[in-house]
């Protein structure tokens, strides 16, 4: 497995999952490519040696913040680590920006989602009343503070 940046060549590889994972709040392949061509956008995905797209991470920085936005891997790719391994490259490219805060929102009721945040360190940072939709749910928020230096 390897982690490589997006490129648009794998825009219908990300709304495929972004349909398969998240459904009615799922992004569509514009607004994938839209996003991935801000500068404040970062998204990384995870493939397998014949190339295959197995999942991907994403999320917005500013300043020395980044918040992650979605992690969505393959329903038939799941519980193999592939969801762990993004979220490390993420955060080791997030260190290498000299970034030292990251931040999550994640429904509540996710308890797969929260489980593999809180093993990579993240800590319950609050709680966002109704904030998604589709259906309404409550957002629990994580954070997780960088160490400095290389
Ligand atoms: C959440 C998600 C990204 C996990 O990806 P994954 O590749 O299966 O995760 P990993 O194999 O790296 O699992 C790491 C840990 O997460 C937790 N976890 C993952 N799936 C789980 C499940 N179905 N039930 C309970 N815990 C789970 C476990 O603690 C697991 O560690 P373990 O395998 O040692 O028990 C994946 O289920 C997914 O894409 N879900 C739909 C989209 C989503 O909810 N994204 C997150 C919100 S943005």
């Amino acid at each position: 497995m390897t982690l490589i940046p997006f490129t648009p060549d794998r825009a219908d590889d990300v709304a495929r999952l972004e349909a398969e994972c998240f459904g009615a709040n799922a992004w569509s392949r514009t607004a994938v490519l839209a996003s991935a061509a801000r500068e404040d956008f970062v998204l990384f995905l995870a493939v397998d040696d014949d190339g295959r797209t197995l999942g991907y991470i994403n999320g917005f920085f500013v300043c020395s913040e980044l918040d992650i936005c979605n992690l969505a891997v393959g329903t038939e790719d799941r519980r193999r680590g592939v969801g762990s391994f993004l979220l490390r490259g993420l955060l080791s490219w997030a260190k290498e920006q000299e970034i030292g805060r990251v931040t999550l929102d994640v429904r509540t009721s996710n308890a797969a989602a929260k489980s593999l945040y809180e093993k990579a360190g993240f800590v319950p940072c609050g709680t966002r009343r109704s904030f998604y939709a589709h259906p309404t749910e409550d957002a629990a928020l994580y954070e997780i503070t960088l160490p400095a230096g290389k």
